[in-house]
């Protein structure tokens, strides 16, 4: 029976259930999942966003969305894989054949062991490779090479649009080599390339770029002021990737380069509340176990994820640091402040509990 390949926006609804905000980035991975699924050609893609915004969470939501459709995810083997992987196995020997031998184990899993050899392959040589931390494998740091990196970048190119990649099979599959077309790989690559947004900022106002950035004038509290609105997506060139290390080769196998945006205190409140097995669900069974109900104004919610998003390096990650230091008292001596046995944390139990 053949099923009718998801579109797009029926891919981008499913995801959001895991995916808060971060729309293009959503609307780019449907997209490319959508006509993979159909087999049609897919330009590889790299995501680039803070720490904690969603890189690892969206890759997550796509494999659960396949796993969770057998008949989808025969379609398409899809791996995960952190970049430094790649610079170790390189100095090993033949830097693509992991990102190859990952997959085919994948496709074993999804054929059974006794799927032979050729249609293992054919599967594999299909499928979707998400490689994670892919600014840890930049080619130097500072002004030191990183010779890791280096070769993990230079590995990835040997798979990346190759027509003839040469793979030593597994024991398990024959043990002979045989020649890859890994052409029909897609690649979704992300990291959090740290330092970059202060690069190209430093560029565009004191650097090379001196003076393109322009100030604006903002009236705030009847005051006249000057400022400088930095977007990274409106200033984000190439040679700034080349600068950080991400070779021109590289970077040329990517069709689209997107950027993921730092949450809005918003989309921290949503995430702090739709995300299941969140912290705050975890306190919530706690306090059940113990016959209490836990419950936040949404006031509070909203006071923990402005605290949080002062926390610019963690990202959503912040949420559960903030949280912890809300709830640790009340957990440690759990007893009702409300009605019918409730716990009841409103702005200014928030606030005190931030204070300590
Ligand atoms: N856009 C988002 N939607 C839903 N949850 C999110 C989002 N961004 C972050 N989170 C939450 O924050 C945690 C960290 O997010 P994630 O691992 O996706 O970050 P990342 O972008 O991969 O960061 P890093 O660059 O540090 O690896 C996740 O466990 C998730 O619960
Ligand atoms: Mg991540």
């Amino acid at each position: 029976m053949t099923q009718a390949v998801p579109s797009p926006r029926e891919i981008a609804t499913e995801l959001e259930k895991s995916v808060i905000g971060q729309r293009v980035a959503l609307q780019e991975m449907s997209i490319a999942l959508s006509k993979k699924l159909a087999g049609l050609a897919v330009g590889n893609i790299l995501m680039i966003g803070s720490s904690g915004t969603g890189k690892t969470t969206l890759m997550r939501a796509v494999e659960s969305y396949l796993e969770a459709r057998p008949h989808l995810s025969l379609r398409s083997t899809v791996v995960r894989m952190h970049a430094n992987i790649l610079g170790e196995a390189a100095q090993k020997g033949r830097p693509g054949e992991v990102v190859l031998q990952r997959l085919l184990e994948r496709a074993r899993e999804q054929l059974g062991i006794d799927a032979s050899a050729e249609s293992l392959l054919k599967q594999a040589s299909n499928g979707i490779v998400f490689v994670d931390e892919v600014d840890k494998i930049r080619s130097y740091i500072g002004d030191r090479p990183n010779t890791s990196g280096i070769r993990a970048q230079e590995a990835l190119l040997t798979v990346i649009e190759n027509e003839a990649v040469p793979l030593t099979l597994p024991p398990w599959a024959g043990g002979k080599t045989v020649t890859v077309d890994s052409s029909g790989l897609l690649f979704v690559c992300g990291g959090a390339f740290e330092g970059l947004y202060d690069s190209v900022f430093d560029r565009v106002t004191i650097g090379r770029d001196r003076g393109a950035l322009k100030p604006v004038t903002v009236v705030e509290d009847g005051q006249v002021h000057e400022r400088l609105e930095f977007v990274l997506r409106e200033w984000l060139r190439n040679e700034d990737l080349f600068d950080y290390g991400m070779s021109p080769q590289f970077l040329s196998r990517f069709d689209a380069v997107v950027l993921l945006a730092d949450l809005t205190i918003d989309e921290l409140v949503r995430i702090f509340l739709e995300i299941p097995n969140s912290g705050y669900d975890q306190a919530r069974a706690y306090f059940e176990s113990r016959g209490l109900h836990l419950a936040l104004s949404p006031d509070a919610i909203r006071r923990i994820a402005l605290e949080a998003s002062k926390e610019k390096r963690l990202g959503a990650r912040a949420l559960k640091e903030v949280f912890r230091r809300v709830v640790r008292d009340y957990e440690f001596d759990p007893k009702a402040n409300g009605p019918e046995g409730s716990v009841l944390l409103d702005v200014a139990e928030v606030d005190a509990a931030l204070a300590t």
